[in-house]
């Protein structure tokens, strides 16, 4: 259970029994634990001898006192999948997937909306509201029901059609908005003044940030079982699609407290902040070298969970991206759904075009020679394939005539 929340800005400490959403100077709150007293007693081995088989294995850095308090759909616990070193892939020395389109909801987005759904939960709200790019709508929707809640979206209209009837079908209430995602944001905003809701946008309250930081935990076990080995590891570089940046700097929270525990060392992987051409504020700032991002024109891309102009993290992410050494790249669209043809194909991994996006950015990133063969890279598929069906083709089909008596000429013609 947590301790106090700190202003991720000034450090001013907040009150943690009462609800909170951005600290008084209008950043995002974080959760701290009293890790000290942790250290020592609370040990990886004991996460490993856990029946819980998800997230909430890690229930000491999360806000309950016990698993069984958790709005829990079963989310964590994703495949760290080493890529065959195949075509494309040869390339590198020891690439892995973690793959989170294995959660609930098919998407990353899973464990953040448990946790804070978690904790609204705690404190008897009945209804929670949030602008959504998709997947994190589809997974408040779940979150809510099985927490008894209504739950109210704000998407752009342009949103996967798979996200919006996920949605709809566990009982949210979907509002369609001619804009992007920072339109529906200010709606959401004003509405949960008027009327209100719990606004559950993503870091805007603390603690899809504290679920979305398992993915640093998981990953270090993960890597100690990949290289069995007892001792929690970290890869050399972390690949991460980035819009809101949560996960990414959920996972940097994750590493600090793990070093505060005694799990890991100092050392940390290259952070890489990957956006799409046409919506890439992170990127721009970083190569600017500013501190913070200013909002990104005419945001573009068919990678829906990229499509965020401005994001209320950005600050704390450069910071993670230049402490860590990392980098910050773009891929245009067409390449992205490449990448999302060549895990297919290759790896027999059906990633988002926010998976495609990694893939397509390591491999620019090894040819330039950032990446070299000698290091281990991880790339995170954070949703489904599936619920971009909107935006796959299968070309070359053939109809086949089962009355035909020469029908078995079509299949050798084809091969
Ligand atoms: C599949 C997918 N990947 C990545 C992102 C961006 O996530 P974050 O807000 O943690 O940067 C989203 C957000 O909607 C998403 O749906």
């Amino acid at each position: 259970m947590h301790s106090a929340l700190a202003c991720s800005l000034t450090g001013e400490i907040h009150d943690f029994r009462v609800l909170q959403g951005l600290s008084r100077s209008g950043k995002p709150l974080l959760a701290t634990y009293d890790l000290g007293a942790l250290r020592g007693t609370w040990t990886p081995d004991i996460v490993r001898s856990r029946a819980v088989r998800s997230m909430w294995r890690f229930h000491e850095v999360l806000p309950v006192n016990s698993p069984e308090e958790a709005v829990s759909l079963g989310e964590g616990m994703t495949p760290l999948l080493k890529c065959q070193p195949t075509g494309p892939f040869s390339a590198f020395g020891d690439l892995l997937i973690k793959d989170e389109s294995f959660n609930p909801t098919q998407s990353f987005k899973a464990r953040g909306m448990s946790a804070a759904v978690t904790r609204a939960s705690a404190f008897g709200v009945k209804t929670v509201a949030l602008p959504s790019a998709g997947n994190a709508a589809g997974a408040a929707a779940a979150y809510a029901a099985r927490a008894g809640m209504k739950c109210v979206i704000f998407v752009p209209d342009d949103t996967p059609p798979a996200n919006i009837l996920e949605s709809v079908c566990g009982g949210a209430t979907v509002y369609l908005v001619n804009g992007l995602i920072s339109d529906c944001g200010r709606i959401c905003r004003s509405a949960c003044d008027r009327f209100g809701w719990f606004d559950l946008s993503t870091l805007k309250e603390p603690f899809r940030l504290e679920g979305k930081k398992t993915m640093g935990y998981e990953l270090a076990f993960d890597l100690a079982d990949y290289r069995r080995t007892s001792d929690l590891q970290l890869p050399d570089v972390i690949l991460y699609p980035t819009g809101g940046g949560t996960g990414l700097i959920g996972m940097w929270k994750a590493f600090d407290e793990m070093e505060q525990l005694g799990w890991i060392g100092p050392q940390r992987p290259r952070m890489v902040v990957v956006q799409a051409e046409g919506c890439a504020p992170i990127v721009k700032a970083f190569r600017e070298g500013a501190t913070s991002a200013s909002l990104f024109p005419n945001a573009d891309t068919i990678a829906s969970g990229l499509r965020v102009p401005a994001a209320v993290g950005d600050f704390l992410m450069l910071d993670i991206v230049r402490r860590s050494g990392g980098t910050a790249v773009t891929v245009t669209d067409s390449q992205l759904m490449a990448g999302v043809g060549e895990l297919a194909r290759w790896q027999g991994v059906h990633a988002a075009p926010e998976g495609g996006a990694i893939w397509m950015a390591a491999a620019q990133l090894q040819k330039e020679g950032w990446i070299r063969s000698d290091e281990t890279v991880v790339l995170f598929n954070t949703g489904a394939a599936v619920k971009y069906n909107h935006l796959l083709k299968a070309d070359g089909l053939t109809r086949l005539d089962h009355r035909d008596p020469a029908v078995l000429d079509q299949l050798m013609s084809v091969s």
